[in-house]
């Protein structure tokens, strides 16, 4: 694809360290591998929400992922319905979000972003109630748009505004470029009635916000962008459904701490009272054990979905979820977890543990019982 469109997806706020930062500390944490278990029947299938999917893992709003290829709204929401995960829509999505609806049926999520259009706002959850949407999300973390250096570096504005500069790149891309424009150019689908602009004022969503929309809204209410243990704690009080621990792909604060430093923290505030959500970096079925092991119960994918499908289209895109389920199959064979529910904490490798490991003659602070667990 495009360089303007690579970067656009790939880039982050910043010195782009954030998204680096989330990936990496997937990396650091490594699993417990345990023997002699009968892994011959694995279950991928978790509960979420009042539902079971096929797989601990959807995809992740992404504002114009149109722009990965032509039709990429629709393969997204094939592939999900096909494979049985879950595939959230942003607000400024390219495709309405009737439209997904009738495509992925149950597997789709709406994402809400507020703007300070009381009215836009209405009449957006009104479409999303009628289209037969019960799980909300509410996008938290942008409460001003940060700056992503790659997209004012390449000029890139929405709406779109073709600069000398771009023709080249674009051009150099015919694979992408002539059935992009045969099928239209992606643009924000769902602004009816007003206008798109990216970096609209999102700062008046606030604690009063969200409990109003908590309050208009009969189906599940999930709060995005959460990252701090009080601040999960209060919406779990709010009556919300679930909490999805996210820092936007690190695309909002450079210096954020990676979901995966927080996550166990606020799962250890809020217990179990509701699901946690996890995103940022998740590539592998390795990673998509590691979060359930940290305490999440189901993860979300960005990026790596967006480029998925640039390379391959709905191929690319099946092809990815395919490798996920079998990566996160084989993951669990490997630490003796039959099911999703056997996943935790104890699958993570810790150097304490070995170094306790009772030797001859030698003293153990671990139980015979907590080793055989
Ligand atoms: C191109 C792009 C557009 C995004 N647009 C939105 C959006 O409209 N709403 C939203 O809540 N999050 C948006 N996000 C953030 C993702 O939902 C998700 O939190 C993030 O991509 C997860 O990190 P990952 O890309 O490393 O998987 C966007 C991310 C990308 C890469």
């Amino acid at each position: 694809m495009p360089r303007l469109i690579h970067d656009f997806v790939d880039g982050g706020t910043g010195r782009e360290r954030a998204s680096k930062r989330n990936s990496e500390a997937w990396d650091r944490i490594t699993l417990q591998p345990r023997i002699l278990k009968n892994m011959a029947h694995i279950n991928l299938q978790t509960r979420l929400l009042g539902r079971t999917y096929g797989l601990p893992v959807g995809f992740a709003p992404m504002g114009l992922c149109g722009l990965a290829c032509a039709n990429a709204d629709r393969f997204m929401a094939s592939v999900a319905r096909d494979t049985d995960i879950p595939t959230c829509l942003s607000t400024a999505g390219s495709i309405s979000l009737e439209d997904l609806a009738e495509q992925a049926q149950s597997q789709a999520w709406f994402q809400f972003y507020g703007t300070g259009d009381r009215e836009f706002a209405e009449a957006l959850l009104d479409r999303a109630d009628r289209s037969g949407y019960t799980n909300l999300v509410i996008t938290v973390d942008v409460p001003v748009l940060a700056r992503r250096v790659r997209d004012l570096r390449n000029g890139l504005v929405f709406p779109f505004r073709l600069r000398p500069r771009h023709v080249l790149d674009l051009a150099r891309h015919p694979g992408w470029l002539i059935p992009i424009l045969l099928h239209g150019i992606p643009g924000p689908a769902n602004y009816s009635g007003t206008t798109f602009v990216r970096d609209h004022n999102r700062s008046y969503v606030d604690w009063s916000f969200v409990a109003a929309i908590r309050q208009r809204w009969s189906g599940n209410v999930i709060v995005k962008g959460v990252m701090h243990a009080g601040d999960a704690e209060r919406l779990v009080d709010m009556g919300m459904d679930a909490i999805w621990v996210s820092n936007h792909g690190g695309r909002q604060l450079d210096s954020v701490p990676a979901t995966a430093d927080v996550l166990p923290g606020i799962r250890e505030r809020i217990g179990n009272k509701v699901p946690i959500i996890v995103d940022g970096g998740i590539q592998t079925g390795d990673d998509i054990v590691t979060a359930l092991a940290l305490g999440a119960n189901f993860t979300m994918i960005g990026r790596a979905a967006f480029l998925a499908l640039a390379a391959g289209r709905k191929q690319g895109l099946e092809l990815f979820v395919q490798c996920l389920a079998a990566e996160t199959r084989t993951v669990m064979a490997q630490l003796g977890a039959r099911g999703i529910g056997e996943i935790g904490p104890r699958c993570i490798f810790s150097r304490g543990e070995h170094r306790s490991v009772p030797t001859i003659g030698g003293s153990s602070r671990i139980t015979k019982q907590e080793h055989e667990k």
